[in-house]
């Protein structure tokens, strides 16, 4: 049984504009210690997937208006979170599902020590005596990589480096022992060595623990480190999702072809030239009829702008390959071809 299983999940905003679909059906599940990795181009609703699971839409603009996300909340029970009453859903937050924040100032109060903070979490969620509280946060900070943690631990967060608030940050996630992990772009912000240290913690607790994790990134070559399968978000969908390696060596989505050459690969050199996707992501209030992608795609048919897609099975040995395109014979060496030609 997964983790957690999102089915055709909708959350729109109003607007002045109209109705923004940002998440406009999808679907896809986690397992207890693995990683799912979602990427997409910005807009693609992969934010609003993240706090769509905690139930962190702003009411107005936005609402939940369609879709299931079941998670495990204990062993065989399976628990609606588009239906749980808002005081369950106090208890999820932080105790069974956590989540952490490209800036950590969106987690961490600026006027509290970090102790306060810490040590709170504790007592409301685990009902833990102050002095064992402090005790484990202590032990938390240092797992999570803070030198000296019984010192810093009565610092304010503006007296830490950026790396070092970071961690501060995963350690409150991770301080009740959840079951699920959200990490939403966790390293953007912060330079390439302390990135890989974040990440590496993370992966660290995960296997520890046996954490599920959702991990929201731009960055492919994050992804193919961390993620064991990854979905693919364009306009408020899922339109591919596989395992990992599947998705990086056999992509049957063009836009999943087309991230992947629009980004630099890992071992290529500076000024190695890049193939940005062709146009624009679609206005999420008025979206094109059919495939949203269509009038990007090279490979584009005539039913493409009439209907969407349903998902169809890749067969192959890897695992479980889910593509939503209604042309048949996308590969990436067809896509090399056709744009060479
Ligand atoms: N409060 C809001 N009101 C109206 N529209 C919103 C609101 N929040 C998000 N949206 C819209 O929802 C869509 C999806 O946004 P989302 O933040 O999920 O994208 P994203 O995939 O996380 O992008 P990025 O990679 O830039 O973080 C966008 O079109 C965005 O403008
Ligand atoms: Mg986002």
């Amino acid at each position: 049984m997964a983790l957690l299983e999102v089915r055709g999940l909708k959350t729109h905003f109003s607007t002045e504009d109209g109705t923004v679909r940002a998440v406009d059906g999808v679907s896809f599940h986690v397992d207890r210690g693995e990683v799912l990795g979602i990427v997409g181009e910005s807009g693609s609703g992969k934010s609003v997937t993240s706090l769509s699971l905690l139930r962190l839409i702003p009411d107005p603009p936005g609402k939940i208006v369609g879709g299931e996300m079941l998670f495990e909340s204990s062993p065989g029970k399976k628990e609606d979170l588009a239906r749980a009453t808002e005081a369950r859903m106090q208890k999820v937050r932080g105790d069974r599902i956590a989540m952490i924040f490209q800036d950590p100032m969106t987690s961490l109060n600026p006027y509290l020590r970090v102790s306060e903070q810490l040590v709170e979490v504790l007592e409301l969620h685990k009902k833990m005596a102050r002095s064992e509280a402090r005790k484990k946060a202590i032990e938390m900070l240092r797992a999570v990589g803070i030198p000296a943690p019984e010192l810093r631990i009565d610092d304010h967060p503006h007296q830490l480096s950026g790396g070092m608030r970071q961690r501060v940050m995963i350690a409150m996630a991770l301080l009740c022992e959840p079951d699920l992990l959200i990490a939403d772009e966790p390293t953007t912000a912060l330079d390439v060595t302390v990135q890989a240290q974040i990440l590496e913690l993370i992966q660290d607790r995960q296997k520890a623990l046996g954490l599920g994790v959702i991990l929201i990134t731009h960055d492919l070559g994050v992804i193919a480190k961390m993620a064991d399968r990854v979905a693919v978000m364009y306009a408020g969908r899922v339109v591919e999702e596989g395992p990992v390696d599947v998705i990086f060596d056999d992509p049957r989505h063009p836009y999943t072809i087309g991230l992947k050459s629009s980004i630099p690969r890992l071992d290529a050199g500076r000024g190695s030239s890049l193939v940005p996707i062709p146009g624009m992501p679609p206005s999420m209030a008025r979206l094109p009829p059919g495939c949203p992608f269509h009038p990007r795609c090279g490979f584009a048919v005539a039913r493409c702008k009439e209907s969407y897609p349903e998902e169809r099975e890749i067969p192959g040995p890897g695992g479980r390959h889910l593509v939503r395109c209604h042309v048949d014979d996308v590969t990436p060496a067809h896509a090399a071809r056709a744009e060479a030609s």
